[in-house]
């Protein structure tokens, strides 16, 4: 990067990148991307003609978020994005995963897109085509239109129908400009963080929600599939689901048996019915009536339409144990030690290894891409000016390491977009969180590449340069 100065300079020259023959042993057509979403950056709330969406009205309520922080301005990006794409450019990456707004496409969650909106995506994606970006576009990142769920949310199967309308015609207006999509992330989040804990919009507590939201996801997901297939035949199509490490506290019956209805109710209810094509006995069982009662004849055809790549988000070894009061499910939980970001998760790498051969083994052959992964830091701007993340280098060395380490034993991982290009909204924790690789001040809207930018930069450089003889003789 031009604008990096003397002392980031000795600090990336300490710091050690991964080693070439390793990253010799990636496919060539690997792709080290950036990941975001749209209510995470955009702001631009009232503009646009975009229409509330339920994180709008779930941060807008006294005591949800930390210090009452909200997306109405994010990182501006709306404003911003010609200088945030030349700035990804800078950064050396050119494969870029953002989401497309549900409530800015579909004020109220059907019919006819907003005009405005579809000019704003349009010309967003066309300046990431000029810049020579690749975009990988998410269709829900959990910003469900606000009319939407006061008509029942995901709980409601029609909202499943609502979702696929929006795919289609989404799909339609802005598919000339994108060759692959993500129907939805991380459902988990959006079922149970949402309906059970309530600890994200729209904050509801009930069990038997939270599973009837996760199937009518689920459904969204297989719907969309095929919304997009009619829509652009060529598109690749994928979902990206959160593959968590849970391990049992103690190797005794009652514990393991706790992680593995952990495991059933967060991993295998997205990834079985999605790869193997139906829920398990084991998701049956754990998930019972409030399930099977939402669960009708095709659906499971629907949910299994074959894809053309997973998508793997990945942050957290968990720890599981039998609690009897333990809500639902019977346990309890906590980050694995050591847990070592600002958030309190685990800093585990060879977990995305396992659960990048776990998902190889036992749900698909697709290609894989690791589609989120990253960690908050107390980051700040020190006084000379810069932000000396190394803990976020370390993070990043091992993580894409461990990818690594999956290519070797024979996964077939095609991609990896860190967590994420720059620091933003982060639900539920607000501003507080900083995960990106870019910093961002957030009184001028200041943009300062840390260290790890400085990092990945060198990082896709020595990988271009690995390639380039390749090129050559081809
Ligand atoms: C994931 C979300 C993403 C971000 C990271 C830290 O679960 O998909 O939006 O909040 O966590």
């Amino acid at each position: 990067m031009s604008n990096i100065s003397p002392r980031q300079r000795t600090r990336l020259a300490e710091s050690p990148s991964i080693a070439p023959e390793r990253l010799a042993a990636l496919p060539a057509d690997f792709r080290f991307g950036l990941s975001t979403a749209a209510y995470q950056i955009e702001g631009a709330a009232h503009e646009g003609g975009r229409g509330p969406s339920i994180w709008d009205t779930f941060s807008h309520t006294p005591g949800l978020t930390a210090n009452g922080d909200n997306g109405d301005v994010a990182c501006d990006h709306y404003h911003r994005w010609p200088a945030d794409l030349d700035l990804m450019v800078d950064v050396g990456v050119r494969d870029y995963r953002l989401s497309v707004s549900w409530s800015r496409l579909q004020q109220s969650g059907f019919g006819p897109l907003n005009g405005e909106a579809v000019e704003f995506y349009r010309a967003l994606l066309e300046g990431a085509r000029e810049r020579g970006i690749r975009p990988l576009v998410t269709l829900y990142h959990w910003d469900l239109p606000q009319p939407l769920e006061d008509a029942g949310g995901w709980p409601v199967r029609a909202t499943a129908e609502r979702f696929a309308e929006y795919a289609a015609r989404t799909v339609a207006a802005l598919g000339d400009l994108v060759d692959d999509w993500i129907t939805l992330n991380e459902p988990w989040c959006s079922a149970f963080l949402g309906y059970h804990t309530g600890a994200h919009a729209p904050g509801r507590r009930n069990w038997a929600e939270a599973v009837a939201a996760a199937h009518h996801l689920n459904l969204a997901h297989g719907l969309a599939v095929a919304a997009i297939r009619d829509a652009a035949p060529e598109a690749l199509v994928g979902i990206a689901n959160i593959v968590t490490d849970i391990r049992p506290r103690t190797d005794g019956p009652a514990d393991i048996a706790a992680a593995a209805r952990l495991d059933a109710a967060s991993n295998r209810v997205f990834l079985d019915p999605v790869y193997l094509g139906d829920y398990s006995a084991q998701v049956r069982s754990v998930l019972g009536d409030a399930l099977i009662s939402v669960v009708r004849a095709g659906d499971l055809d629907v949910i299994g339409a074959p894809t053309d790549f997973a998508g793997v988000n990945h942050y957290q070894r968990v720890i599981a144990w039998h609690d009897d009061e333990g809500g639902p499910l019977r346990l309890g939980e906590r980050p694995a030690e050591p847990a070592t970001t600002s958030f309190g998760w685990s800093v585990i790498p060879e977990s995305l290894t396992e659960v990048l051969v776990r998902v190889a083994r036992e749900f698909t052959a697709l290609p894989i891409h690791v589609t989120e992964n990253g960690a908050s830091f107390h980051d700040y701007l020190d006084p000379a000016g810069d932000v000396v993340d190394l803990a976020r280098v370390e993070y990043l060395r091992g993580y894409l390491e461990a990818v690594t380490t999956a290519v070797e034993r024979g996964v077939d991982v095609r991609g990896y977009y860190a967590w994420s290009f720059l620091d933003n909204f982060e639900w539920a924790e607000g501003y507080g969180k900083r995960f990106g690789l870019v910093f961002v001040d957030y009184a001028t809207q200041r943009r300062i590449p840390k260290l790890s930018a400085h990092w990945y930069q060198r990082l896709i450089a020595e990988r271009m340069s690995q390639l380039q003889p390749a090129r050559i003789t081809a």
